[in-house]
């Protein structure tokens, strides 16, 4: 029974690491996402602006959005790994999927015929 137990204790100390260790911090991210001026094209919420695509609740991959971010050479800048890092693009995801998910458009009566 104690063998049990401490296994126990010891998976969920080792989950609590992996989610210290590995996991984006959204304060962080909301603080490099300002820092960074990703705002500027996708708004301060990453919702989506004039220049940029909405970014907040992104069906993208971590390792999808840190690849493009650090490589794309379409109509938005690259930056590369010097200007930003992969830790703090994890933390920029963190955040981006803390942002409230947007109402459902049936439940917005000025959109209802
Ligand atoms: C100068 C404007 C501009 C800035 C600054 C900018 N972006 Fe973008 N971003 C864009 C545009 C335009 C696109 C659409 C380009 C495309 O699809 O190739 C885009 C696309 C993206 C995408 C892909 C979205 C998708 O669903 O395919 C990600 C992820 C992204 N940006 C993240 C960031 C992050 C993180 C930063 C800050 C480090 C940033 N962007 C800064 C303009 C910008």
């Amino acid at each position: 029974m104690n063998k049990i137990i401490s296994i126990a204790a010891g998976t969920a100390v080792l989950m609590l690491m992996g989610g210290t260790a590995f996991a984006g911090d959204v304060q962080k991210g909301n603080q490099a996402f300002r820092e960074k001026g990703c705002w500027q094209c996708h708004g301060f919420e990453g919702q989506g602006g004039v220049a940029g695509p909405r970014l907040a609740n992104t069906q993208l991959p971590e390792d999808g959005l840190i690849a493009f971010v650090h490589s794309t050479n379409g109509p938005m800048p690259p930056y590369s790994a010097k200007l930003i890092s992969d830790a703090q693009l994890s933390d920029i995801y963190a955040y981006l999927l803390s942002r409230p998910k947007p109402a459902d458009p049936k439940t917005i009566p000025l959109l209802q015929r």
